[in-house]
């Protein structure tokens, strides 16, 4: 199997291109469902969790093209097929839940197994299913596979309890080419959501709203074939602007835009991290400062994101004095604690909270990837820690980084990935 080895000690320099967003690239995928003329994504991230979406869509009769070179995907759902995809498939990463509201779009019934927990969190789909039922969907579960139903989809006006980032993806999507308008209040507001509203948009829907925690869809009677390059991955981002200030050095990251980073982004300038937008797409991260220790809470956006959590809490292990983070958003999402505790970290947990007391020196050990977030937050505290670190359970990060090794490498660090 194959691991992550990093060597610590070297500082980062020079510049590193982030991808596009998993998180955005995922529902896009999904709605292309929505129609059956094709759909081309460019600058797609060639990520594990983006290939097990396609699998899904192939499985259900779409045609799907990936050129790894030019990094794009290019989608035909003329030939989609109203089956049940497989549980494996859709176990095996809950986002694979997303066709749900463009399938019931297209088709009026749609069936598919429940996506379960993961280790962050049971992961539940209730609001998923009210939003649908709002629309006029009849739902039945049985035996760990819930079934929608409805001839034509009715807009209606929802309040989601939580502002849910997948209960909104399905319910806007599922919104589209419904009969009338929907207005979903209490919408997450993730710059992902406003990015497949815009992707929608451009395939004739109608939608207003998006990036605020109001948004209205007016159906529409069809949507066209478009192509479209996602947004960049603000965790990707934050990843790298968080490696920077942990090894105290400066960095540039090209395809990131602070506008969408403003929570993570003020977190680090009030801990001291210098942050200068060079250009519309370019941000200089220095991180040769005096750091000093803050206290974190995840929220919904425009809070601190709980994708960011793991990989701060490593850089606080390194800051002298006690910082303290609460993890609001999901209910077992410290599982990186033990992990960092191996490398010498002082993190005690109490309730939703990781009370951090900074240390001067981390150890390299052998760590797991318990999530990943949690697997980029052991490469960073890697790349400080004395010795070498060794990462298992790395297909957790393939999940959501490509080739996060060598954009290290390309960084100046140590950073390698072998087959043991
Ligand atoms: C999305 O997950 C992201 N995944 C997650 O990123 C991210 O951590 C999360 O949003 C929060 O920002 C994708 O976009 C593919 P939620 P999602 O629905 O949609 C509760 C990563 O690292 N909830 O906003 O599943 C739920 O229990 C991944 O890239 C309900 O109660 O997140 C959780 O506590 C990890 N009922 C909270 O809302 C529901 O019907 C947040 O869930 C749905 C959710």
């Amino acid at each position: 199997m194959e691991k992550i080895f990093v060597s610590g000690g070297n500082k980062l320099k020079g510049k590193v291109r982030i991808d596009s967003a998993k998180n955005s690239v995922l529902p896009i995928i999904a709605s292309s469902i929505l129609t059956s003329d094709t759909i081309i994504i460019k600058n797609a991230p060639m990520l594990n969790d983006v290939q097990v979406i396609c699998e899904l869509l192939k499985s259900l009769g779409c045609n799907i093209s990936i050129n790894k070179i030019k990094g794009e995907i290019s989608i035909d759902s003329s030939k989609v097929q109203e089956i049940e995809p497989s549980g494996e498939l859709v176990r095996r990463m809950r986002a694979s839940f997303l066709v749900m509201g463009p399938m019931l779009a297209r088709f009026g019934k749609f069936k598919i197994s429940l996506p379960g927990g993961c280790n962050i969190g049971t992961r539940p789909i209730d609001l998923h299913l009210k939003g649908l039922k709002a629309l006029g969907a009849e739902i039945s579960t049985e035996g760990g596979v819930v079934e929608v139903r409805c001839n034509k989809l009715k807009g209606n006006k929802i309040y989601l309890d939580f502002p849910s980032v997948g209960a909104t993806e399905n319910i806007m999507m599922a919104s589209t080419t419904a009969k009338g308008v929907t207005v979903l209040e209490n919408a997450a507001e993730e710059p992902e959501i406003e990015d497949l509203a815009n992707f929608l948009n451009k395939m004739g829907a109608k939608i207003y709203g998006a990036g605020t925690d109001t948004i209205i869809i007016e159906g529409v009677d069809r949507l066209k074939g478009v192509e479209y390059i996602p947004i960049f991955d603000r965790i990707e981002a934050g990843t790298f602007m968080i490696a920077a200030a942990i090894t105290k050095s400066k960095i540039t990251l090209e395809n990131a835009r602070e506008y969408y980073m403003k929570p993570l982004v003020a977190k680090l300038r009030e801990m001291g991290v210098e942050i200068t937008s060079i250009e519309d797409n370019v941000i200089e991260v220095n991180g040769n400062v005096q750091l000093k220790p803050v206290d974190i809470k995840t929220l919904p956006h425009p809070g601190f994101p709980t994708d960011m959590q793991s990989q701060i809490m490593a850089l606080l292990a390194t800051v002298k004095g006690t910082s303290v983070i609460t993890e609001t958003i999901f209910e077992n999402r410290f599982m990186h604690v033990s992990e960092l505790n191996r490398m010498g970290c002082k993190i005690k947990i109490e309730g939703r909270s990781a009370i951090i007391e900074g240390v001067e020196e981390l150890s390299g050990c052998e760590v797991k990837a318990t999530d990943l977030r949690a697997g980029a937050a052991l490469i960073i505290a890697g790349l400080v820690a004395k010795g070498e670190t060794i990462v298992d359970d790395i297909y957790h990060i393939d999940r959501g980084y490509v080739n996060i090794e060598e954009k290290f490498r390309n960084l100046g660090a140590k950073v390698y990935r072998r087959e043991v």
